[in-house]
């Protein structure tokens, strides 16, 4: 195809032109050798799964097996402590017996695992859902001011997240990113031969949908991780056939976020807002979940309140945390920006973001450390080239489309859903206790208390838009 037929429009012809002849004059030369391929940070780009791994983690053998069958019979008799009054003596017995079984496992080595890496996530995977069984299985009646994690489960699980460089509680990874199986292991990994929700705290349909709906989301996003790959191999981001391509990939880069868009819209019927609210969710809370919970102590640990124990959030999206990174969307308003941030961004948590990516396997962090980075990096090369940037502010203005409807997805199921009725049978004290929570939460990582989660979302919207580049 002739390069004209790719300029934006014929009425912009000649000033296009002009413009194009102006950046190549003022752009600068970068070569792409300074970009490590994708496969050396674990991101999958030829198995087109992206941040999940190209295939379903096995199970741990002999002596590891105690955890997975520790880990299966949770699902199988444990509830949510705080759904569990006094009355029912039996469910409380049966988890108090579980939870006496934990304490008294032997402690393991985990030294074995170091060599193969989906074992450590294996590992971590099934250690860290029985550290969230354990803690919220108690009836907090129960518990005065903090809650003793045992050793059996915090040793191997530190030295575990230590080798994968990854936070000691239940993450993004471990619900998401690893949370699926084949249905027949003979065909390929794809979308329609994975099983998602492997493992759930609540059992409900709504916990596996909302981890099915995200992992979806995830593999969507792997074109995402094409478009940045693409970019970073081009020769040069100066010569016209470059430019070109640059516009292009902006394109398909719209499109990718569109489908974001639309895996995150078709979870509104996927995934019941009650059950997620009042039945899956609290799962998922880590310690300081708010100043109504109680602390976690992890044994052996010298200070548990220095470790990143907040839990999991789709926040934690390396997908996500890519494409801010690739657009360079500034959360933590350092730079100077038009429109300057209004009094409720400034008082948003700034640090949400990059606080998240503690949360991921060490070498995906790596692999967006390297996006940031970036020799080329993507705003300043449509800054320096104009016709680049028509295609740039599109992309801007799907991802803040993009944040407009997650912020309504994320009040309806959270902010609307903590001011409501919780679902019948829900034993009332049960009620008042997550109403006082939510009343006191302290922050926005897992606290989400509404005024603080608005901040936040808003913040990050606001941060988008300041992205924009002025076109004339
Ligand atoms: C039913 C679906 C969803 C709900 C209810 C929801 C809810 C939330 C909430 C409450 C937060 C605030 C932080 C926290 O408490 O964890 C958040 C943040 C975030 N979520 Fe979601 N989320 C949903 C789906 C997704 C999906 C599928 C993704 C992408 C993979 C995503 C990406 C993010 C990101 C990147 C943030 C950080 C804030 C931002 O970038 O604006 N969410 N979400």
């Amino acid at each position: 195809m002739y390069p004209i037929d790719l300029l934006p429009s014929p009425g912009h012809f000649v000033s296009d032109i002009l413009s194009l002849v102006r950046s190549l004059q003022a752009s600068r030369r970068v070569t792409p050798d300074a970009q490590p391929s994708p496969a050396d940070f674990d991101v999958n780009i030829v198995t087109n799964t992206g941040f999940l791994p190209p295939s379903p983690l096995p199970n741990l053998q002999k002596p590891y097996d105690i955890w997975e069958d520790a880990l299966a019979e949770a699902q199988r008799v444990l509830k949510l402590g705080e759904n569990l009054p006094e009355t029912h003596t039996e469910e409380r017995a049966a988890g108090e017996l579980w939870r006496e079984r934990i304490r008294s496992m032997p402690v393991l080595e985990t030294d074995s695992l170091l060599a193969d890496s989906q074992l450590l996530r294996r590992a971590h995977q099934v250690v860290a859902f029985l550290v969230h069984f354990y803690v919220h299985s108690i009836p907090p009646d129960t518990v005065s001011e903090s809650i003793v994690v045992p050793r059996p489960l915090v040793a191997p699980l530190m030295a575990v997240s230590q080798a994968l460089g990854i936070a000691p509680v239940v993450t993004f990874a471990d619900v998401v990113l690893w949370n699926w199986e084949l249905v027949d292991p003979e065909l390929p990994v794809n979308m329609e031969n994975m099983r998602f929700g492997r493992h759930l705290f609540s059992g409900t349909e709504a916990e596996r949908n909302f981890y099915h709906g995200s992992a979806r989301t995830e593999l969507v996003g792997v074109e995402i991780l094409n478009i940045i790959n693409e970019y970073h191999s081009l020769p040069n981001v100066t010569e016209i056939s470059s430019i070109f391509r640059i516009n292009k990939l902006l394109e398909r880069l719209s499109l990718a976020i569109e489908g974001i868009n639309t895996s995150i819209q078709a979870m509104r019927d996927e995934v019941d807002p009650q059950v997620f609210f009042w039945e899956a969710r609290p799962w998922w809370n880590g310690s300081a979940s708010g100043s109504f919970a109680p602390a976690w102590i992890y044994e052996g640990v010298a200070d548990s309140s220095k470790l990143d124990l907040c839990g999991p959030s789709a926040g934690q999206s390396s997908v996500m945390h890519a494409l801010d990174l690739f657009l360079d969307i500034d959360h933590k308003l350092q730079q100077r920006r038009y429109p300057a941030p209004s009094q409720s961004n400034k008082k948003a948590d700034h640090g949400f973001m990059e606080r998240m990516r503690r949360y991921m396997p060490g070498k995906h962090r790596a692999y967006l450390e390297s996006i940031a980075r970036s020799p080329r990096p993507l705003r300043s090369v449509a800054q320096e080239t104009p016709v680049v940037r028509e295609y740039y502010n599109a992309a801007v203005g799907t991802l803040k489309k993009l944040r407009d409807l997650h912020m309504r997805v994320a009040c309806l199921y959270v902010v609307t859903m903590s001011r409501g009725k919780p679902p019948p049978g829900c034993p009332m004290a049960a009620v008042m206790r997550r109403m006082e929570r939510e009343a006191a939460r302290q922050g926005p990582v897992t606290g989400t208390g509404g005024n603080e989660l608005s901040l936040l979302l808003k913040a990050g919207r606001d941060a988008t838009t300041r992205a924009f580049l002025t076109t004339n």
